[in-house]
């Protein structure tokens, strides 16, 4: 059985003091979770987030990295900065970044080996725009973007790798997927994966959803038999709702 893992995406948002408060509040109320509860947050949080999170089972993760170990790149941290302070997860080639930064499938295959050479968790992310979507590419598009994303690596790592997959069309616009197609499009890429790396490893890998979870909707989605959690963007900000998302199993699916 694989776990559940929630991971919050708070993109630019929160200083330190409010990641502390956030933190301190949190911990009580997901201390009895079965599932990985992480916080993916901003470079200037990530210490006092570790320091917070210290004895809770809250992980820290960042939300981007260089895939050069260090050199002359003004501005960019490496997975060797971040291993040095303890984070243990970093998000990989989000939509966002993908868009705006001009990552590409390349760049994110050159981080993700650069996260595990590091002892970094990657959470890469894969996602159609609406337009792919509408021209019935989606399943061409994510399992592509799986493909390059994990070229070269081995199969231990390929089962460490969290992949989260995030519909651009869902994100941030109050539109999620149906948690049939969210898991359709999950079990073509764990198909991918199979055909590349075996079922075993396969049925090892966590796949998330992301895009529009909210308390409301996170149990029906994580209930289906590909959707191995979720990684939360908005609903991740507020303490109470990030808090019932983890905690979804206890959630009446119709409130
Ligand atoms: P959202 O963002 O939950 O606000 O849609 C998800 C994400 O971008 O990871």
């Amino acid at each position: 059985m694989r776990k559940k893992i929630i991971a919050g995406n708070w993109k630019m948002n929160k200083l330190p003091n409010e990641t502390i408060n956030f933190i301190e509040e949190l911990a009580p109320l997901v201390k009895s979770t079965q599932n990985e509860v992480i916080l993916c947050v901003p470079y200037t949080d990530l210490f006092y987030a570790l320091l917070t999170a210290q004895n809770t089972n809250i992980k820290i993760g960042a939300q981007n990295m260089h895939f050069e170990e260090s050199g002359a790149y003004t501005g960019e941290i490496s997975a060797k900065m971040l291993k040095a302070i303890n984070v243990e997860y970093v998000i990989i080639g989000h939509s966002e970044r993908r868009q705006y930064f001009k990552e590409t499938d390349e760049t994110v295959n050159k981080k993700v080996k650069a996260a595990f050479q590091n002892g970094l968790k990657p959470i890469v992310c894969v996602g159609e725009t609406l337009e792919q979507r509408e021209a019935q590419k989606t399943e061409e598009i994510i399992t592509n973007q799986t493909e390059l994303a994990l070229e070269g690596l081995t199969d231990e790592q390929v089962k460490n790798t969290i992949i989260a997959y995030e519909p651009i069309w869902a994100i941030g616009t109050g539109k999620t997927a149906t948690k049939e197609d969210a898991n359709n499009s999950i079990k073509a890429i764990r198909n991918k994966i199979a055909k590349n790396y075996g079922q075993k490893v396969a049925n090892s890998v966590i796949i998330q959803y992301g895009g529009s979870v909210k308390s409301t909707n996170a149990k029906e989605l994580f209930e289906m038999s590909d959707i191995d959690g979720g990684l939360v963007g908005g609903a991740s900000l507020k303490v109470d709702e990030f808090s019932k998302i983890v905690n979804f199993e206890n959630n009446n699916s119709n409130n």
